[in-house]
C-alpha cells in the first residue's frame, strides 16, 4: 500500500523532558516516546510516584526512561532539573492542575496554585530549555493546554485564565523562537479519562479521549517534516453523551 506520510523525523535517541509524567496524559506521552526510541525524563512532585512510573516505563524500550522529583511551581527545582539533564531536544509541558470553584469562594492559595502550575511552571521550563535547544541547533516545545483555553465556563475562572494565558504564551513563544529552529505547538484536548481535578478514570467514561489519543498527536507533531509547523491543535471526543 502507498504511504502518504512522506518523510518523518526520526525520534530515536532524542532527549525529551515531560513534566507531570507520573500518570494520565504525561504518562501516555512518555510511553509513546520511549516506544519510538526517545530517551525520556518524567517529573512529578511525589517521589514514590516518580519511582513507580519510572520502573514501569523502564520495561517498554527501546528508548530509556529516567525520573526526577520536581515541582514546576518552584523555579529553583526546575533549574536543577534542567541542569541535571544537561540537554533537551523535546520539552512537553504537561504538568497541570484544575481546581474548580466559584470566584467568591475560591481561596487565593488555590487560585495561585493553578496559575503557578499551568502558566509560571511552563515559563520556568521554557526559560531553561530554550538555551539548551539553541545549543543543539533546535528543538520542539509542546504545551498541553485545553479546550478550556478558548471556552469559558462558570466555576472555571482560574483554570480558564491559566489555559487562555498558556495559549497566548505559546503563540508568542512560537513566533519568538522559530527562526532558531525551535518549534512550539500547543494541544487543546477536551475531556480525557484521567485523574485530573480529582476524577477517577473509569469504563463509564470510555467515550472520553484516552491519554494514548493525546500521545498520538504528540508523536505526529514531532514527526512532521522540519518545514511544517501545526501550531495549535484541538482534539475532542467524537461522540460525547448528547445534552438533554
Ligand atoms: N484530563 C482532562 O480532561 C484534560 C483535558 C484538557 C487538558 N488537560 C491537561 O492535561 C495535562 C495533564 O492532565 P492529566 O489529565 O494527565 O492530569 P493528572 O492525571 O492529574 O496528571 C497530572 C500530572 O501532573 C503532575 N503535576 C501536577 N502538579 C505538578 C507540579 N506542580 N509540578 C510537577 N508535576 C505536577 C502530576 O503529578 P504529581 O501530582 O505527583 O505532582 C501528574 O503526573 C494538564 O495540563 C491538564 O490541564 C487535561
Amino acid at each position: 500500500m502507498r504511504s502518504y506520510r512522506g518523510n518523518v523525523v526520526d525520534l530515536t535517541g532524542k532527549s525529551a523532558i515531560i513534566t507531570g509524567g507520573t500518570r494520565g496524559i504525561g504518562r501516555g506521552i512518555a510511553k509513546a516516546l520511549v516506544s519510538v526510541g526517545a530517551n525520556v525524563a518524567i517529573t512529578g512532585r511525589i517521589e514514590s510516584d516518580v519511582e513507580n512510573a519510572t520502573a514501569e516505563l523502564g520495561t517498554i524500550g527501546p528508548g530509556t526512561i529516567s525520573g526526577y522529583v520536581c515541582d514546576v511551581r518552584h523555579y529553583d527545582q526546575v533549574k536543577s532539573l534542567f541542569a541535571a539533564f544537561g540537554m533537551v531536544d523535546i520539552l512537553i509541558n504537561n504538568a497541570g492542575v484544575g481546581i474548580f470553584a466559584p470566584v467568591e469562594s475560591m481561596s487565593p492559595e488555590d487560585f495561585r496554585a493553578v496559575l503557578e502550575t499551568n502558566v509560571c511552571g511552563v515559563f520556568y521550563c521554557c526559560h531553561e530549555a530554550i538555551p539548551l535547544m539553541k545549543r543543539r541547533g533546535g528543538g520542539y516545545i509542546i504545551n498541553i493546554s485545553s479546550l478550556a483555553g478558548a471556552n469559558p465556563h462558570p466555576q472555571m475562572a482560574a483554570y480558564n485564565a491559566s489555559k487562555f494565558g498558556l495559549n497566548g504564551f505559546s503563540e508568542a513563544l512560537m513566533q519568538e523562537v522559530r527562526q532558531d529552529g525551535i518549534k512550539v505547538s500547543y494541544i487543546m484536548p477536551g475531556s480525557v479519562n484521567t485523574e485530573f481535578g480529582g476524577d477517577e478514570p473509569s469504563d463509564q467514561k470510555s467515550w472520553q479521549l484516552q491519554p494514548d489519543d493525546i500521545a498520538r498527536v504528540v508523536i505526529d507533531l514531532l514527526e512532521y517534516p522540519g518545514r511544517a509547523l501545526p501550531s495549535r491543535i484541538e482534539i475532542r471526543p467524537s461522540q460525547p453523551p448528547k445534552k438533554q
